[in-house]
């Protein structure tokens, strides 16, 4: 099975936000993810909106006609936008001021009574709704109670040890194959207790295919390589080369 694709187009709004000008287009860049073949968009509304604003959601909820995934905090603002907007699905993910990019998978057990709340009213208003959450087994349990309808599984820490150094040591590799298994066992108890499993951070054209074969994992929301690669090859290239990886071509 291949899944799904999201292109998380944050760094596109990151690069028009360092001259705060209007160039490079994040319109432009949804319409050729889609015609290369992305199932979907994924854009962050950061509490400090450091890259994607208000706007920008605004304007990509008329034009994409694939999938608009909104990624943002548990909050009463960010559930306003949402509700007011209409994105396809809301993922709610943890959010810290400080951070460079999400860190972690957003604490549902300890965070239960805000994010019930704002996933109630997202439901209610005819939204699909993910949490990003660690692939542990306390958390998938609270997403599900919490009303949740998919979970996205963060792979940051299996990705961070796909990279540089750590990815040529045997330990390294070991613990790679490690969270591999973690990811495959969290997959397959969302599934069992019917949530939809989604998954992403830090997913490389390299590292993609380790989960790919994960066959509970239907979707994946990747950004950063994408982007990265497409200021060497250009955005359509860059994402087709993902599609391919991902189904292992
Ligand atoms: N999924 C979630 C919930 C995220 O917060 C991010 C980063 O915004 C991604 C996926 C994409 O991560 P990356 O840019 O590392 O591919």
């Amino acid at each position: 099975m291949n899944q799904r694709l999201n292109v998380n187009i944050d760094h596109v709004a990151t690069v028009r936000e360092a001259r705060k000008t209007i160039e490079p287009s994040i319109i432009a860049a949804a319409v050729i993810c889609e015609h290369a073949g992305a199932h979907g968009i994924t854009v962050h509304l950061r509490q400090d909106r450091r890259h994607i604003q208000d706007k920008d959601i605004s304007l990509l909820r008329e034009v994409v006609t694939t999938y608009l995934n909104v990624e943002m905090a548990a909050t009463t603002e960010m559930v306003k936008i949402a509700l007011a907007i209409k994105p396809d699905s809301v993922t709610l993910v943890p959010e810290n001021p400080n951070e460079v990019t999400t860190e972690g998978g957003l604490d549902v057990a300890s965070n239960f009574e805000a994010v019930s709340l704002a996933i109630k009213d997202l439901r209610d208003a005819g939204i699909f709704t993910s949490v990003f959450i660690d692939p542990e087994e306390k958390q998938i349990e609270a997403a599900k109670r919490a009303g949740a309808q998919q979970i996205e599984i963060c792979t940051a820490e299996y990705a961070d040890l796909t990279i540089g150094a750590k990815s040529s040591h045997s330990a390294g590799l070991e613990r790679a194959t490690e969270e591999i298994r973690r990811v495959r066992n969290a997959a397959q108890i969302a599934k069992n207790s019917g949530l939809i499993v989604a998954a992403g951070h830090g997913l490389t054209y390299r590292n993609v295919a380790a989960l790919a074969v994960i066959s509970e994992i239907t979707e994946f929301n990747i950004g950063h390589n994408i982007i990265s690669h497409s200021i060497f090859v250009g955005l359509n290239q860059a994402v087709k080369e993902m599609i391919n990886a991902i189904s292992n071509k």
